[in-house]
Formats: C-alpha cells, sequence, structure tokens
C-alpha cells in the first residue's frame, strides 16, 4: 500500500532491445570512422570514392543581416513541395507560401514530368501572388545529393527519400528546371541558387545568430553541413570572395553504405532497406530519420507479437502492414508522461490491438524510446564530430526537420549526449530553424546578390 509499482519493460523485451542501445564505446568508434569518411570526401584524391560525400555548396558567406528584396523560393525534398514568396528586410522578413502534393506517380516517374509539375505549381503560385510580371529572384531548395560546380549548376549523384524519378541523375537540375519553365513560356524566373536544406537551415539560424556554424536536418531524411576552410576543402576551386571558408553538404546520410556500420545495425535496419526503392543506399539515414523510424518499432513490435512476447501473442493486421506505424506514433507515445498511456491506448485501438495489457504499454514505449534514442545518439554522434573538428570553442548548430521538431525528447537527449561525446571546453547550442529551406533559399540568393554588388563597387 502507498507504493507506485515499478513500471518496467518486461526482462525479455528489454534483452531484445539490447542491439537497439549505443553505448559511448560504440559511439566513439562511429565518430572515428566518420571522421575517416569526412576527411576522405574533402580530399581530392579520396572523393570519388568516398561515401560521405562533402560536397562542396559554393555558398562562401553567411549572411550579415543587412540583406534585403524579393525573392522566390522553392522547397522540395521533404514531404511537401513548397513555393514560397519572401520579402528580406533588415532584421525582419515577410512570407507567403504555398504547399503542393507530389503524388506518388510522380515521385516514381519521370524527371521531365517532375519538373513539369514544379515548373506548373511555380506559375500557379506567382499568378495567385501577382508577381508573375516580374523577373523575381529564385532560390531553389533541393535537398537531395548535388554535386555543384557553381552556385547555379548542381548535378544529381542519386535520389533518397522515396523519390525514384528517371533521367535525372547525373544531370543539372537546374537546367532542367529551367527548360521546364521554357516548355510552359508563360513564366519568367532568374535561378540565382541551388542548396540543400542543412544549409538553408544554417543561413536561417545565422541571419539571428552570428556563432551558427552547423545545420542539421532530422526530418523525413537525416543531412549536415558546416562551415569548412576552403583550403581543406579539395575538391572546390572558385575563387575566395573573402572569408575564406565554403559550407560542406556533407550527405552524412549515406555513412554506412560500406558496412561501416554494420556493427550496430539490426535485423530491423537490414529488412528496412530491403525493401526500400535504394536498396544498400542511405544506410545511416535510414536509422535516424523520420521516414523510417515508425517503420523500424513497427519491424520490432511485429518481431516481438510473432514471438508471444507482445499482445498476448495476437498481433492485427495493420499492425503486421507495412508503413502502418507512423512515426508521429512515436513522438504521441513518447509526449504521454511516464506511466501514462492516453496516446498510446488510442493508437492501439486504431492498429486493432484493443487487447492490449498495461505490460504491453509499458513494453510498446520502452521500445519507441529505444528507437528514437538511438537515432537521436546517432546525430550526437555525428554533430560531436564536427565540433571536435572544427575546433571553435562557440558554436550555435541550426535544426529543422519533423523528428527534431515534434519528437519531445529529442532535443534534450541530443544535448546531453553531445556533452558527454564533445571536447568539454566547447560550449553548443541547438537552435530551431525558422523555416530554414524557405528563408534559407532567400538568404542565399540575396547573400549572393550583396557580394556580387560589393565586387562591382570594387572593380568600378
Ligand atoms: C537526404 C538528402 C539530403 C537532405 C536530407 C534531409 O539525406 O540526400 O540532401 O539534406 O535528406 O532532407
Amino acid at each position: 500500500m502507498g507504493y507506485k509499482r515499478v513500471v518496467q519493460a518486461t526482462p525479455l523485451i528489454r534483452e531484445r532491445c539490447r542491439e537497439l542501445v549505443l553505448d559511448n564505446d560504440k559511439l566513439r568508434k562511429i565518430m572515428e570512422v566518420f571522421l575517416n569518411n569526412v576527411h576522405r570526401g574533402l580530399r581530392k584524391d579520396t572523393h570519388p570514392t568516398s561515401i560521405v560525400k562533402c560536397f562542396p555548396t559554393y555558398v562562401q558567406d553567411l549572411p550579415n543581416g543587412t540583406e534585403t528584396g524579393k525573392f522566390l523560393a522553392l522547397d522540395l525534398g521533404g514531404t511537401n513541395f513548397r513555393v514560397l514568396l519572401i520579402e528580406l528586410s533588415h532584421e525582419h522578413f515577410e512570407m507567403k507560401s504555398k504547399i503542393f502534393a507530389i503524388p506518388q506517380h510522380i515521385m516514381l516517374g519521370s524527371g521531365e514530368q517532375l519538373f513539369d509539375h514544379i515548373a506548373e505549381c511555380l506559375a500557379i503560385f506567382v499568378k495567385e501572388e501577382r508577381v508573375a510580371d516580374q523577373k523575381l529572384p529564385l532560390g531553389f531548395t533541393f535537398s537531395f545529393p548535388l554535386s555543384q560546380t557553381g552556385l547555379t549548376v548542381g548535378y544529381l549523384e542519386r535520389w533518397t527519400k522515396g523519390f525514384n524519378c528517371s533521367n535525372v541523375v547525373g544531370n543539372d537540375v537546374v537546367q532542367m528546371l529551367n527548360e521546364a519553365i521554357d516548355r510552359r513560356g508563360d513564366i519568367q524566373i532568374e535561378i540565382c541558387a541551388i542548396l540543400n536544406d542543412t544549409t538553408g537551415t544554417l543561413m536561417s539560424c545565422a541571419w539571428k545568430n552570428h556563432n551558427t556554424r552547423i545545420g542539421l536536418i532530422v526530418g523525413t531524411g537525416s543531412n549536415a553541413c558546416y562551415v569548412e576552410k576552403q583550403e581543406n576543402a579539395e575538391t572546390w576551386n572558385d575563387v575566395d570572395m573573402g572569408s575564406g571558408n565554403v559550407l560542406i553538404n556533407l550527405e552524412w546520410g549515406a555513412f554506412g553504405d560500406d558496412g561501416a556500420l554494420d556493427f550496430v545495425r539490426t535485423e530491423y535496419d537490414e529488412d528496412i532497406d530491403r525493401n526500400s526503392v535504394n536498396p544498400s543506399k542511405q544506410k545511416q539515414e535510414k536509422m535516424i530519420s523520420g521516414m523510417y523510424m515508425g517503420e523500424i518499432v513497427r519491424l520490432a513490435l511485429e518481431r516481438f507479437t510473432k514471438d508471444g512476447l507482445l499482445f498476448g501473442g495476437k498481433g492485427s493486421d495493420m499492425l503486421f502492414e507495412r508503413g502502418r506505424f507512423y512515426t508521429k506514433y512515436v513522438s504521441e507515445i513518447e509526449s504521454d508522461p511516464p506511466g501514462v498511456f492516453n496516446n498510446l491506448r488510442d493508437i492501439c485501438e486504431e492498429l486493432g490491438l484493443k487487447h492490449a495489457s498495461e505490460q504491453d504499454y509499458i513494453n510498446v514505449r520502452y521500445i519507441c524510446e529505444c528507437v528514437s534514442r538511438r537515432s537521436a545518439h546517432l546525430v550526437s554522434a555525428g554533430l560531436a564530430t564536427l565540433l571536435n573538428k572544427m575546433g571553435e570553442k562557440k558554436v550555435t548548430i541550426g535544426i529543422d526537420g519533423s523528428v527534431y521538431r515534434f519528437h519531445p525528447h529529442f532535443h534534450n537527449l541530443m544535448m546531453e549526449k553531445i556533452k558527454e561525446l564533445a571536447d568539454p571546453s566547447i560550449e553548443f547550442d541547438l537552435m530551431l530553424s525558422e523555416d530554414g529551406s524557405g528563408r534559407g533559399a532567400a538568404l542565399v540568393a540575396a547573400v549572393a546578390a550583396r557580394l556580387q554588388k560589393e565586387k562591382q563597387a570594387v572593380q568600378t
């Protein structure tokens, strides 16, 4: 009497989840290999065969707050496609946007169809916003691996995150968009920059916080970019506009594609990979990001149920259906206070698991926690590696993405783990980006315009 029962997952469940727990020894091993991968990506001789590509972005300068103007932006690469109109004035910005769906048949169709669709959405938007008669500069946030040879030239290296359009890999996507716009003939656009969402996130945080040196996405996919010295980015060969720096898009989702993470991957990770549209690619991303997190949990639940450890051994059609356990469930389940299972009860009902017991709830929550913690810990290991490498004493990390935004403990898990893994003399903070993909695109275009103007002023 008077004692609250200790609520713990059953020993067998805990035992089976052990492989999902990455202790600091494992994380430090991962950091060591990751650092090595980053060096390989940066060096000219090893870049072609490197797994972590470290693509130079041709963005050399961070915003200084003086950028102004009216810009269009496109944002492709998450769950939605958006078109935005952004007006920057000193320390202030206004934004209008419209979301368009990218239907599955377009995600898996031809490149020409994809870019025709994008151009059509853009035309609808500029007409609705009554700016069709102005030739506005446009920043294109295209969140896939691009090998760039300039700020407006980007060759798609591979599709990720469920996209697989034909005849795009190897092509310049800026040119493909321009061609689609020309095919329509009803709008005029000047594409000023193509960028990754991590770059947009870094730029949009740097606009407000001048210590920002890293941009991170933990959303549908996962990736990071950071400020590197031009001399270390050996595959980059443009003129230094003064900062001596260049942003590097790591494309860290691919980490592990050579087997480097096999020592921590589980049967669920292998299952996810086998059944994806890009088998054997983006192995670290598949352990971290929102496109896969719910499915990892579902696969574990399915396995444990079939082994008689959950739901009295009786699952449901929905529990056994691929993709039916959404990543947002993980956030919802962990949002309930410990020992409270309001969201989880609803989710179990939704999945036809009315017969779930209190112990099942405890177990399911525990499994969710193991999967989301592992994701946060992998992200933290990557960030700690960058912090240690950069050697700056005070760094802000700008972050965006649905997992970071909506998971109730992701931020704290990251703070705690980065502190354990990074050099203790480095001060860091994690800053949620306000719409990095949209505002960041405008900022990249604006900074490019500012530098151009400054350069012309010096020459005349
Ligand atoms: C995938 C893409 C990468 C992007 C990330 C986050 O990893 O390859 O370019 O930054 O998803 O959206």
